[in-house]
């Protein structure tokens, strides 16, 4: 049985990926800081599987508690999502999301290199491709200057793990995310945001549940459809299992190259008023919204073109926008 290590696996991704991981049949071995998660989704992890994980409160910037990690534990493979994630924050403390995101990153490729662990998972962003000038979106889009400190460390990361790879033949596969929303069927793991969400899905269910006014949106004056931006929004459990597919490609070494990226999406593209209307179809609740002005730094449309994560992967997202927003409207009211 493959052991694969979690970083972040008590997150809102990692922890989905978590589940996946065992329902294909691996043992999980989870790190994270819980700085930006809580303890109870390994109780909720283990009641949807039926076996805990083993878990391991670390910081990955302390490198001496990395290396005692790795003494203690035969790992065949890593998926890495530990990391800061909030775009506007990372404006406010980029040392912070530098010393985070990129620091722990080569104390753990440096372990990898250290114990001939090559098996390597990246949790990147389609933030990397800024408004990329052709939609949808394939892996051959460049890669457009990042417009945030916590975009760049997407980049640089990407970079780092490509050189690493080469230098120490290690094998990667970085998967660039497009938006991320949902929760699992069980409705026993979803997102936990902290504090007044940033991203649209949460802050549209905490309205509809009471706990916001109403909700911005941010600018009606795009050049779309409707004039609201457009984003590509997948399921996280569909995200979960392309995360099982691309660490299996690479045990079983099929991978073409030493690093390889795929975008994860769903191919198809959403308006904020798209989104709006099919949530209050599905949860049959109207939603309080008000027309603001753009949000500093958003693009205005960004979904991806799958075909490499379709044929190579042999992944497809299977669930639609409003089974998402369903599962998310009822993760809040479990709230
Ligand atoms: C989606 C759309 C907003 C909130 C970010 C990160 C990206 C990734 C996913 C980590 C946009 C609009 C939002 C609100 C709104 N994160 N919106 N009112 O900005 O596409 O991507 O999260 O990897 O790296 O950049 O996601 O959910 O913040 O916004 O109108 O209160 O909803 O303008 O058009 P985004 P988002």
């Amino acid at each position: 049985m493959k052991k694969i290590l979690v970083t972040g696996g008590l997150g809102f991704i990692g922890s989905h990926a978590v589940v996946e991981l065992q329902n294909k049949g691996y043992q999980v071995v989870i790190i994270d800081d819980l700085s930006n998660s809580r303890i109870e989704v390994l109780d909720s992890i283990t009641s949807i599987t039926g076996i805990k994980p083993d878990f391991h409160q670390i910081d990955l910037r302390v490198k001496i508690d990395v290396q005692n990690f790795f003494n203690n534990n035969s790992i065949d493979g890593i998926i890495h999502f530990a990391a800061f994630k909030a775009v506007g924050e990372s404006v406010e403390k980029p040392l912070e999301y530098y010393e985070n995101n990129i620091g722990s990153l080569v104390y753990l490729l440096q372990e990898m290199r250290d114990r001939k662990i090559d098996n390597f998972i990246f949790s990147s962003s389609c933030t990397v491709y800024g408004q990329a000038d052709e939609l949808p979106i394939t892996e051959k889009a460049p890669i457009k200057p990042a417009e945030s400190p916590y975009g760049n460390t997407k980049q640089i990361g990407e970079e780092i793990i490509k050189e690493s790879c080469n230098a120490y033949n290690l094998n990667a596969i970085a998967l660039r995310y497009f938006n991320p929303i949902g929760a699992h069927d069980s409705i026993k793991i979803g997102e936990l945001p902290l504090g007044v969400p940033q991203n649209l899905i949460p802050y549209v269910t905490q309205t509809a549940i009471g706990m916001r006014e109403e909700l911005s949106v941010f600018g009606d004056d795009y050049p779309t459809p409707d004039g609201t931006a457009i984003r590509d929004y997948i399921h996280v459990v569909d995200l979960a299992k392309a995360h099982v597919l691309a660490m299996k490609r690479l045990l079983e070494k099929k991978n073409n190259k030493n690093f390889e990226t795929f975008n994860v999406g769903t191919g198809t593209g959403s308006s904020v008023m798209e989104v709006i209307n099919a949530f209050e179809k599905v949860s049959g609740k109207p939603l309080n919204y008000k027309i603001v002005e753009r949000r500093q730094g958003d693009i205005t449309a960004a979904y991806a073109d799958t075909t490499f994560a379709n044929e190579v992967l042999e992944w497809k997202s299977e669930k639609t926008l409003e089974e998402a927003l369903l599962s998310s409207w009822k993760w809040q009211q479990k709230q």
